[in-house]
């Protein structure tokens, strides 16, 4: 249980952040109204076993993302793991680190896979939404998905994103120049978003310090 204790302390500092929710693809569980169940604060997802909701249908290339957030900014980045029980999150949908505005909707229309990630019809994997504050300190929620050549992008009646709500890539000094058309109905910034996994070059001090926090915490976390 030690490999706990470095978020608690972490949550413990920063009470006042605001939670969020998953709504597409369907969250493991409703982490806000059950919150004395369950702890946004605690990694990797909110403290919602594997399979307690339902498991939603993805397309093979990538699917829609639609979260509810409350911050006035943060930083946002979503993960995804492979299995039926995922203890391994080490793929990464976000190669560049967000920084998300607004309190609203935030829908992504299609969340591109790495080119690295394959998957086939079937394939059964869990979405780790994160958000993160200045200080480091971060929220969790999971989505359990399969993969299958049968499912749909979210349609654009669906997948609207409040006034207001944008994400943009926190590295000012990152190569934008291959910016993909994540959405028709927001203006939205991916970066690079065919590169692998987890680089976030360039991204400023603080930021940079937050995240290899949670980097190694992570990593004491996954040795349990
Ligand atoms: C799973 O989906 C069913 C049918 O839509 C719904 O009644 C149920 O509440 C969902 N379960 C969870 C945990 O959200
Ligand atoms: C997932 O793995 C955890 C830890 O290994 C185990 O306690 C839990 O029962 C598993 N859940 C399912 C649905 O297999
Ligand atoms: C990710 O983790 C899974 C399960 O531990 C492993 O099979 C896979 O090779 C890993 N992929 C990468 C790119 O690290
Ligand atoms: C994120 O965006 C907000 C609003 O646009 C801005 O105030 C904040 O400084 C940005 N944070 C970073 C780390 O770029
Ligand atoms: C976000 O919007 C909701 C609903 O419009 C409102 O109740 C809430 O106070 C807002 N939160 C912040 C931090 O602005
Ligand atoms: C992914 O699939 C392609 C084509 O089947 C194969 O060439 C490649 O080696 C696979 N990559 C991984 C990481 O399994
Ligand atoms: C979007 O999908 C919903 C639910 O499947 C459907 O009711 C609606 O008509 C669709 N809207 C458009 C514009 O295709
Ligand atoms: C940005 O891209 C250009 C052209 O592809 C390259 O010459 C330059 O070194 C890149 N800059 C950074 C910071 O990666
Ligand atoms: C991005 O979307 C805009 C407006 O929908 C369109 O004009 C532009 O051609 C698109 N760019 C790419 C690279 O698809
Ligand atoms: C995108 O941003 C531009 C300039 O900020 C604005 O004029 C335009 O209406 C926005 N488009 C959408 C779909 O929000």
């Amino acid at each position: 249980m030690h490999a706990i204790l470095p978020f608690t302390i972490l949550a413990a500092s920063h009470l006042a952040s605001a939670h969020f929710a998953l709504t597409y693809p369907e969250w493991r569980a409703d982490t806000l109204t059950l919150e004395d169940e369950y702890s946004q604060y605690t990694w990797p997802c909110a403290g919602v076993p594997a399979d307690a909701g339902n498991r939603t249908d993805w397309p093979l290339t990538g699917g829609s993302l639609k979260l509810q957030l409350h911050h006035k900014w943060t930083y946002l980045f979503v993960n995804l793991g492979l299995g039926d029980n995922v203890t391994n999150f080490n793929y990464t949908l976000t190669p560049s680190l967000w920084n998300e505005t607004g309190n609203g909707t935030l829908c992504l229309p299609t969340l591109p896979l790495p080119v690295d990630l394959n998957v086939t019809d079937g394939t059964r994997a869990t979405i780790q939404v994160v958000t993160s504050g200045e200080s480091g300190s971060a929220l969790y929620n999971c989505a359990d998905i399969t993969f299958r050549s049968s499912a749909e992008l979210l349609n654009s009646s669906e997948c609207v994103t409040s006034p207001g709500v944008s994400v943009a890539v926190v590295n000012q000094q990152a190569n934008e120049s291959t910016s993909t058309n994540t959405s028709s109905d927001t203006n939205t910034t991916t970066g690079d978003a065919g590169k692998s996994a987890a680089s976030v070059p360039g991204v400023n001090t603080v930021a940079l310090t937050s995240a290899a926090g949670l980097v190694v915490a992570f990593v004491v976390g996954l040795s349990w």
